[in-house]
C-alpha cells in the first residue's frame, strides 16, 4: 500500500476528529499506526472510514445495546464501545481475522469487557440471545440473499425506535446490499454511503 494512501487515511481521520469523541479518535489513530506498520491491508480496506464513524457514533447516541454483523478486526466495535461507557457491543464474525486481538489490546480491560465477540454468522447470532437491540450494524457478507436473511432474522429483535445501518450501501463492489434493501422494500435515509432504517416506536 503506497505512502500516499497512508497519508490519505491519516488525513481522513484528522478531518473527522473534531466530530468524534476524543477516545474514539485516539483509538483510531493508534490502530491506524499499528495497521500501517504491520502492512495490514485487510483492515485498512475493510474498516468503516472515519467520516462513517462520525455518522455511526451520532446515530448510536443514547443507544445502549449495539449489534454488529461482521467484526473483522474490531475497529468499529471498539469505536462504538468507546463512544459510550454504558454501551454493550455484541459483534459476530465466523472468521477471526488476523490481528484482531492486537487492536483490541489497545482498549482498556473495562472497555473490552463491554464487547462480546461471537465466532458465528450474523444469521446464527440472531438466535443466541433474546434481548432487544437498539442499533444493528450490518457489515458482513454484503451478499443480497445473506443480507435479506440477516434482516429478517434480526427484525423481531429490534427495540421500538431501533435502527438498522447497512454499510457499503452505495459501494460499487457490493451491489448485494442495495439489492437486499430494495428486495425488502425498506424506506430510509442514506448517510455517508450507508443506508439507515428506523423501526417504529
Ligand atoms: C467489511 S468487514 C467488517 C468490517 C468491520 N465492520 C469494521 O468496520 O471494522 C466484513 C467481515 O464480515 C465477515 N463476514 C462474512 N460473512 C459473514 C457472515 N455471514 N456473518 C458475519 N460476518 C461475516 C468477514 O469475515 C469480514 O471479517
Amino acid at each position: 500500500m503506497p505512502a500516499r494512501l497512508h497519508l490519505r487515511l491519516l488525513l481522513r481521520l484528522a478531518v473527522a476528529a473534531p466530530a468524534l469523541p476524543a477516545r474514539v479518535t485516539w483509538f483510531h489513530a493508534r490502530a491506524l499506526c499499528v495497521a500501517i506498520s504491520r502492512h495490514d491491508h485487510f483492515t485498512l480496506r475493510s474498516m468503516a472510514a472515519p467520516h462513517q464513524l462520525v455518522v455511526l457514533v451520532r446515530l448510536a447516541r443514547g443507544r445502549r445495546r449495539v449489534v454488529e454483523l461482521g467484526t473483522a478486526t474490531g475497529w468499529t466495535a471498539a469505536a462504538l464501545a468507546l463512544a459510550d461507557p454504558r454501551r454493550t457491543v455484541i459483534t459476530c464474525d465466523p472468521n477471526v481475522q488476523p490481528g484482531r486481538d492486537r487492536y483490541l489490546r489497545l482498549l482498556s480491560p473495562a472497555t473490552c469487557a463491554r464487547i462480546a465477540l461471537l465466532r458465528t454468522t450474523g444469521l446464527a447470532a440472531a438466535t443466541l440471545d433474546a434481548q432487544p437491540v437498539d442499533v444493528l450494524f450490518v457489515d458482513a457478507s454484503h451478499e443480497r440473499q445473506a443480507t435479506v436473511d440477516e434482516w429478517r432474522a434480526w427484525r423481531p429483535r429490534l427495540a421500538p425506535g431501533g435502527i438498522v445501518i447497512f454499510h457499503d450501501y452505495d459501494h460499487p463492489d457490493f451491489p448485494g446490499v442495495a439489492q437486499a434493501v430494495a428486495e425488502l422494500g425498506l424506506t430510509g435515509e442514506q448517510r455517508a454511503g450507508m443506508f439507515v432504517w428506523r423501526a417504529p416506536r
